[in-house]
């Protein structure tokens, strides 16, 4: 089924889930990588933070598409519990959109260079835009290490607590209901079936 039903995420819900999860934990091997395990200026510190870029701006492909499906399809029913439990799992869920869109966005306008998507063609940087020349240096009058600034807080503060709290209370939440309560919410994002 590739539309979501009253019981499962249907196939396309699941696709653009688990693969945004798999891209997820490879944008942060390829920035961890790179932080502690490569020394500035050699050719892996650069194709690590290439990989970065690459895999943060496919995840701000896929949530566009997401949102898209998302509002165009039913939710399945939540599974029974106390208000409280349902009103955090929307919270919660909310709050991981916002990482899937605050995430890619700060890092695409802070970042100081080109993305080589894949090694197969370049996504100019935003400082590079007509945009940014316009918009930010021509009508704010920033230049680009003022303007990248706070942009930059965000996105490295941000990716290294926030995002963790959120999407480990997250897994954590989807495994408590499927070992300890036994009921069907990760089923339904995972087989989708029965
Ligand atoms: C969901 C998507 C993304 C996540 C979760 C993410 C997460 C992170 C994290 C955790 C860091 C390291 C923070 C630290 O210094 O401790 C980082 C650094 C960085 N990110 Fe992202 N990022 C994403 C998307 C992007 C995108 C789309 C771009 C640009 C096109 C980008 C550009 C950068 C840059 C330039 C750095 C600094 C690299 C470095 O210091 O080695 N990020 N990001
Ligand atoms: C091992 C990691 C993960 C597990 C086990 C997991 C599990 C699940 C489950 C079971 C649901 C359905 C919950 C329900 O409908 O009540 C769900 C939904 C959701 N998950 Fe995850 N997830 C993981 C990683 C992630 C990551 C990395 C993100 C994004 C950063 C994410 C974002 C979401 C969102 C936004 C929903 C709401 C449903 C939707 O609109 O797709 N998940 N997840």
């Amino acid at each position: 089924m590739l539309k979501n039903t009253e019981r499962n995420y249907g196939a396309i819900a699941r696709f653009l889930h688990w693969s945004t999860a798999l891209l997820f934990l490879g944008a942060y091997m390829a920035v961890y990588y790179r932080h502690w395990l490569t020394d500035k200026g050699t050719p892996e510190n650069w194709t690590a933070l290439q990989l970065h870029l690459s895999l943060g701006l496919s995840i701000a492909v896929l949530v566009v598409l997401r949102v898209i499906w998302t509002l165009s399809n039913k939710s399945p029913v939540h599974e029974p519990g106390s208000r409280w439990a349902h009103l955090a799992a929307r919270l919660g869920h909310i709050a991981l959109y916002g990482v899937l869109i605050v995430m890619p966005l700060t890092g695409y306008l802070g970042t100081g260079v080109a993305t080589d998507w894949f090694f197969l063609g370049e996504v100019p940087k935003f400082a590079d835009t007509t945009l940014f020349k316009t918009v930010v240096e021509g009508q704010l009058g920033l230049s680009f290490e003022q303007f990248e600034a706070p942009i930059d807080f965000i996105h490295k503060k941000g990716g290294a607590w926030v995002v963790w709290v959120l999407i480990l209370g997250h897994a954590g939440a989807a495994l408590y209901h499927h070992f300890v309560l036994k009921d069907r919410t990760l089923v339904k994002m995972t087989r989708g079936k029965g």
